[in-house]
């Protein structure tokens, strides 16, 4: 690629500017926002399957008109970030059929289960909560098709994360069996949720390229040291109990310092081996051919109107 090109891009992106569809831009930044999107886009669709399972379930009226809208939320967020990808010139079908061929990866967070009610309110407070600290950053992501679709789905993130602690909030007001089902939450959520963030910084092969390029403006253990800052005192609050014996607050960094992450997990999870991966591709190859029928009556009408416009 032409050297002047590579320079005026990267004068573009020091000086902030937005990247948009039209404008040149380097094979490799394209390929990393591809990979990047659609990854988040799976994300998004895979992740209305853990908190669906609760809908028939939910404990009042309220909480399952909140949970239902949550949960089209997340689709909705799927289909703003295909789009989004669908700008750098990749078609929307040929990300669904990596996906569904088991070749796209999406959440590592995803493959784990929601046995109670708690983990509803777990998943909102926690894995929305680590969603919105990863996200807010990527709404100044370089990419302009990228970086505004960030913006809405930041909005509604904030919403599912209070609807979260909410729910978390009222069962740890509520009787003894209550709060000890939202303590059993956090213990399972708590580690796989710092996973969320991504490899170590020194075991990410991406951040380097990908700071240089705005679309992360914090590396990987940043972002997990905003989140877990943010989120202990929270639990505290709470009266929970974070399920790490190391973790203490260092008066000298001002942060509150971690005990050492399973990072075999994180890899057995990414790699297809985690507790749901098996049954969360299942469902998604089982609805999307349940619903071949909806596409092939959508395509028939199409062509009928088209002929009856051309008659
Ligand atoms: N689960 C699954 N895979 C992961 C995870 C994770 N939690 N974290 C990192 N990986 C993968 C990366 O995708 C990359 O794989 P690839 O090379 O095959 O594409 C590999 O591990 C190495 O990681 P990094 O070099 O650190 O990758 P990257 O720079 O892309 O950083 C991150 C990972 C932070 C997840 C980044 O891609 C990102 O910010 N994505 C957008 C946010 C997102 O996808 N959120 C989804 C969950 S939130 C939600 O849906 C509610």
């Amino acid at each position: 690629e032409d050297a002047a090109l590579l320079q005026r891009f990267q004068e573009r992106i020091d000086a902030e500017e937005r990247i948009e569809p039209n404008d040149w831009m380097p094979e490799a930044y394209r390929r990393t926002l591809v990979r990047q999107i659609s990854q988040h886009a799976h994300s998004e669709i895979i992740g209305m399957q853990p908190e669906g399972n609760w809908i028939t379930r939910a404990p009042s009226l309220r909480r399952k008109a909140a949970l239902l809208a949550k949960v089209q939320d997340e689709c909705g967020h799927g289909l703003y970030l295909y789009a989004a990808a669908e700008t750098l010139g990749v078609a929307r079908e040929e990300m669904v059929e990596q996906l569904l061929a088991g070749k796209a990866k999406y959440s590592s967070i995803f493959n784990y289960p929601t046995l109670t009610w708690a983990d509803i309110g777990a998943i909102g407070w926690l894995v929305d909560g680590a969603a919105i600290m990863n996200q807010i950053p990527l709404c100044r992501c370089s990419y302009g098709p990228y970086a505004r679709a960030m913006i809405r789905v930041c909005k509604e993130e904030s919403f599912h994360q209070r609807q979260g602690y909410e729910i978390m909030l009222t069962l740890c007001r509520g009787n003894g069996a209550q709060k000890e089902m939202a303590q059993d939450a956090l213990n399972r959520w708590w580690w796989p949720c710092l996973m969320m963030f991504g490899p170590p910084d020194a075991a990410s092969q991406h951040t380097d390229t990908s700071t240089r390029w705005k679309i992360k403006r914090f590396t990987n253990d940043e972002l997990r040291q905003k989140f877990i800052d943010a989120t202990v005192p929270q639990a505290h609050f709470l009266g929970l109990t974070v399920p790490d014996p190391d973790l203490r607050f260092d008066e000298a960094t001002g942060h509150w310092a971690h005990g050492a992450i399973d990072w075999e997990e994180f890899r057995q999870v990414v790699a297809g081996n985690g507790p749901c991966n098996a049954q969360r591709m299942e469902r998604r190859r089982r609805t999307e051919e349940d619903g071949a029928w909806v596409r092939d009556a959508a395509r028939a009408f199409a062509e009928k109107e088209k002929s009856r416009h051309r008659a």
